[in-house]
């Protein structure tokens, strides 16, 4: 069986200043994300060996955190980038093209985007994720949220934000409202919109 494993980040654990500190990524990546890519491969390595339906089932809440907690995070890296506004990036800069048409289709403009997703992410209690993502049936962008680990199922992921404490407390402590405005600073609206469009041709849910 193949082992899961850290993928590097896309940039310098800097590059996301001053919007998302070093230290914070260092610790989310090295750390955090480490710790779900360690504990997917035991329990799948348990998964293979185990020899009846009953210890099939008691592995299956650490797959579910785990691989969602690996491919969560997977995603995340590559949605973010150093801010253009900082001169380090692409990060915040949505242009002209389907992604924006789409944007302002479903919610008006860019920053009604923002409000919305922020409002709804804010509101989830306890650890969870933020979604703009694709439903399938209609082909519109709508936005949504997972718990804990959870990955998103139900829609195409376009934009996935991390609201566990461990992704902004160091820098924002508990005004989760001030995380959620900082990051569309370094939101890497090229890569969301490569998967807009792979999800709409229906490629990949
Ligand atoms: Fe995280």
């Amino acid at each position: 069986m193949s082992q899961h494993t850290l993928p590097d980040l896309p940039y310098a654990y800097d590059a996301l200043e001053p919007y998302i500190s070093r230290q914070i990524m260092e610790l989310h990546h090295k750390k955090h994300h480490q710790t779900y890519v360690t504990a997917l491969n035991a329990a799948e390595a348990n998964y293979a060996k185990a020899s009846s339906p009953k210890e099939r089932i008691a592995l299956q809440a650490a797959l579910r955190f785990n691989g969602g907690g690996h491919i969560n995070h997977s995603l995340f890296w590559k949605n973010l980038a150093g801010s253009a506004a900082e001169g380090k990036g692409n990060g915040g800069q949505l242009k002209p093209g389907p992604l924006k048409d789409a944007i302002d289709e479903a919610f008006g403009s860019l920053d009604n985007l923002k409000k919305g997703f922020n409002a709804s992410t804010a509101a989830i209690q306890g650890s969870g994720w933020g979604w703009l993502g694709l439903n399938p049936q209609t082909k519109r962008l709508e936005i949504t949220t997972t718990a804990n680990q959870d990955p998103l199922l139900t829609h195409a992921p376009i934009i996935g934000v991390d609201i566990w404490e461990h992704a902004f407390y160091l820098q924002y402590l508990n005004v989760k409202v001030d995380y959620l405005n900082a990051i569309w600073n370094v939101i890497n609206f090229d890569e969301a919109e490569t998967r807009y469009k792979e999800a709409i041709s229906g490629s990949k849910l």
